[in-house]
């Protein structure tokens, strides 16, 4: 399908001089780009370390959602798309140096359109809002009001309902700063949207750094109390998309505690010590070498699908603190997490059952990628000893997690 040009309006930069420059390399590379095929726009400082925008294709009310992709300068490229923030892709290089594909997800708009993928519903690499992970019967009262939320899973209301952030079109502005290149995405969630009190103004920041991060930063303001937990929703294999199983990476989870959970997935309220049950990962452990024990909490989640309580210490809340570090043997990946969030949800891939195909024509299979989600406890609204996930009207959400990506020869390394 051709694809129409476009143009990349205000960037941020953060020198004068380098905006002089970038912008002068910008034009040329635009020509470049537009020689090599009329898909692209290339801004920035340069075809190495630079951003690039393309359309990827249309919703069907006919409005255009876009991919960016980013290249840092080590060559680790990422590309975005403004159709529920979703991540497309990542490539980072093994120990070899050779890159891969570590990010599970597909090349085409209409395949995350597609009813198959809805009737999945995987949430592959997208901004999970207003409410990462679940809630009880899809039911809370905040302030004397009570609100009913869609049940889109099962009894409960999971991920932000039937229409979340990772089903909605966000604006886009690309930019580059001292610190790397990356893409600010906006939504405003209207009072009542899925059930939600209060107009949300939602900003959503990726920034892919020169020293191997992935950057996300979370900012929210309402005008009424509202619930509010966002995370980012990829699902990494660091063998490769369309690799084997995750069973063989390695994963250290700094969680002393997780919360149980019933047969429905829901909080039971208790937080539980990891000590001696296979919800131990404080030393690096194989994802598979526990999984199919006999233990009723993995066979409520078909596996690992719980919310690990981070050892957080005297952390301030806006303090970055190591959440989770995973090494696959083979290719030598590793990605490490940190946060300023209470908590991660560890998700083996249990859902994942083949039915879909991954960019390489692989089907994605059994716990063929994992996914580590950043957050505050589920069903946290009706659960008055969690953290409290209320924001007001005055005040502002805030929230970061970073991604660094290595390839070491072990996990210590
Ligand atoms: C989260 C949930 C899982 C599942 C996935 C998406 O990790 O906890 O139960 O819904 O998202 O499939």
């Amino acid at each position: 399908m051709p694809l129409m040009n476009t143009q990349v309006g205000a960037l941020r930069h953060s020198a004068g001089s380098m905006l002089l420059l970038s912008t002068g390399i910008a034009l040329l590379m635009v020509s470049a780009a537009q020689a090599q095929s009329e898909t692209q726009t290339t801004i920035g400082n340069g075809a190495e370390n630079g951003v690039e925008k393309s359309v990827f294709g249309h919703l069907p009310d006919g409005r255009q959602v876009d991919v960016y992709q980013f290249t840092n300068a080590n060559g680790i490229e990422l590309r975005v798309t403004n159709y529920g923030g979703i991540i497309l892709s990542l490539k980072t290089p093994n120990v070899a140096g050779e890159f891969d594909d570590i990010a599970l997800g597909f090349d085409a708009l209409d395949v995350y359109l597609s009813d198959a993928y809805r009737q999945a519903n995987p949430y592959f690499g997208a901004i999970i809002g207003r409410y990462g992970n679940r809630i009880a019967g899809g039911q809370f009262s905040l302030d004397g009001k009570s609100y009913s939320l869609a049940t889109n899973d099962g009894s409960n209301h999971l991920h932000g309902g039937d229409q979340g952030f990772d089903k909605v079109l966000w604006q886009a502005e690309p930019f580059e700063n001292e610190a790397g290149s990356g893409l600010v995405l906006r939504y405003t969630s209207e009072d009542g949207e899925e059930g939600y009190p209060g107009r949300l103004e939602t900003e959503v920041t990726y920034t892919l750094t020169d020293n191997d991060e992935l950057m996300v930063d979370y900012q929210a303001v309402t005008d009424k109390a509202t619930p509010i937990n966002l995370t980012q929703h990829s699902y990494f294999n660091l063998k490769g998309e369309g690799s084997d199983t995750i069973l063989d990476h390695q994963l250290m989870i700094n969680a002393p505690a997780f919360t149980p959970v019933n047969d429905t997935l829901i909080p039971t309220g208790e937080i539980r010590a990891v000590d001696g049950t296979p919800f131990d990962f404080t030393q690096p452990t194989p994802i598979g070498e526990r999984i199919e024990q006999d233990n009723e909490q993995l066979s409520f989640g078909g596996g690992y699908d719980h919310n690990f309580v981070l050892a957080r210490d005297n952390a301030a809340s806006d303090e970055l603190v190591l959440a989770a570090k995973v090494w696959e043997p083979q290719s030598g990946r590793m990605v490490e997490i940190t946060t300023t969030e209470p908590a991660i949800q560890f998700y083996s891939g249990n859902f994942l059952n083949g039915d879909l195909t991954g960019k390489q024509g692989k089907a994605y299979g059994h716990r063929s990628g994992f996914a580590l989600e950043t957050q505050h406890y589920p069903d946290s609204p009706n659960q008055d000893a969690f953290p409290s996930t209320i924001l007001e009207p005055d005040d502002t959400y805030l929230s970061r997690t970073v991604y660094r990506f290595s390839a070491q020869e072990s996990f210590d390394e």
